[in-house]
């Protein structure tokens, strides 16, 4: 990357409402150079930095998959300055883009595994780029069972609802979708993840298992995950510290001697073991 403080112009070609409460959006963009789209090759997990003119910049994953070829997708939450931008922002709007950045989940590691997704709220967003790309005819053979187990608080904070109703219809993911708690109308699973987690209680033999959501879900999933036997080696995470560079450069990300921004944001758990626990 030759200039990396300078963000590439994308338009906001699409604009999806993902939620009940409206404060979740997913942005479509094509960049305006189209050579700055095979320059932005990336991959599952990464994230990239998004300005909107006059608000600033903010780190988002990418929710698309690689092999959406013509475009990249980016699910934000509205909670501050630049967020609020991008949600009021219409249709043709134009935005920046920097990156890709980060590690990226290991899908060398999770070849010829069986994968364990577990995720919730709108951390989601990078698990749905993972999913989407194992789905893929040109690489569902490249991985064996894939089990998700995805929550959110009630059927109108789920994302990704047409993502969700395509998967229900295949017989080659073991899709379980769970709401806190019931309300009239859902026929679906109900309790937190962590609770269904135990219930559907993968195997954890030749198998990797991918944990991304709120820090009080991590907490009460990976008790779960050691007592269903996987080792720290083989459970991914992906952290959401405060950045700015994307590059580490600034030191704003640091966790003793890693940078969140390029050492990660995926880590495994035997490597979060050994860092301070400063996430
Ligand atoms: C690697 C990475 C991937 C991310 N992916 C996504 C994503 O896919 N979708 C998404 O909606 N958000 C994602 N985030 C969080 C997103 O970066 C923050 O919500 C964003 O920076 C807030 O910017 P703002 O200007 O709107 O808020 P601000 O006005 O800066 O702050 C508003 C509130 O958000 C909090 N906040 C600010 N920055 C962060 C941060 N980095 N993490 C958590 N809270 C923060 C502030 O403490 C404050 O409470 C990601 C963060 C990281 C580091
Ligand atoms: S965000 Fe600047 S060093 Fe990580």
């Amino acid at each position: 990357m030759s200039k990396p403080y300078t963000p590439n112009l994308a338009v906001i070609r699409k604009i999806i409402t993902e939620n009940e409460a409206k404060d979740i959006k997913t942005f479509e963009l094509v960049f305006q150079v189209p050579e700055a789209m095979k320059n932005f090759e990336y991959r599952c997990g990464q994230f990239a930095e998004i300005s909107a003119f006059g608000a600033g910049e903010c780190p988002i994953g990418i929710a698309s998959s690689p092999m959406d070829e013509h475009y990249i997708q980016f699910t934000v939450k509205k909670v501050g300055v630049v967020t609020t931008a991008l949600h009021n922002s219409e249709e043709g709007t134009v935005i920046g883009v920097r990156g890709p950045f980060g590690n990226g989940f290991p899908l060398d590691r999770m070849e010829d595994h069986n994968v364990v997704v577990v995720g919730g709220g709108f951390a989601f967003t990078t698990l749905r780029s993972l999913i989407k790309f194992i789905l893929h005819e040109a690489n569902r053979d490249r991985f064996k069972d894939l089990t998700v187990i995805y929550g959110a608080r009630d059927p109108g904070e789920l994302i990704y609802k047409r993502d969700l109703e395509a998967w229900e219809k295949r017989n080659d993911i073991n899709l379980n979708v769970t709401i806190d708690r019931t309300v009239p109308g859902w026929t679906g699973l109900v309790g937190f993840v962590p609770a269904v987690l135990k219930e559907v209680a993968p195997s954890s033999s030749n198998a990797v298992a991918i944990v991304c959501g709120p820090p009080i879900m991590i907490k009460f999933t990976m008790p779960i995950i050691d007592a269903l036997g996987f080792s720290p080696e083989d459970v991914v995470l992906s952290l959401e510290m405060k950045m700015k560079c994307g590059i580490g450069k600034c030191g704003r990300c640091n966790i003793g001697n890693k940078f969140v921004c390029k050492d990660g944001p995926v880590f495994s758990y035997k490597e979060l073991q050994m860092m301070p626990k400063e996430y």
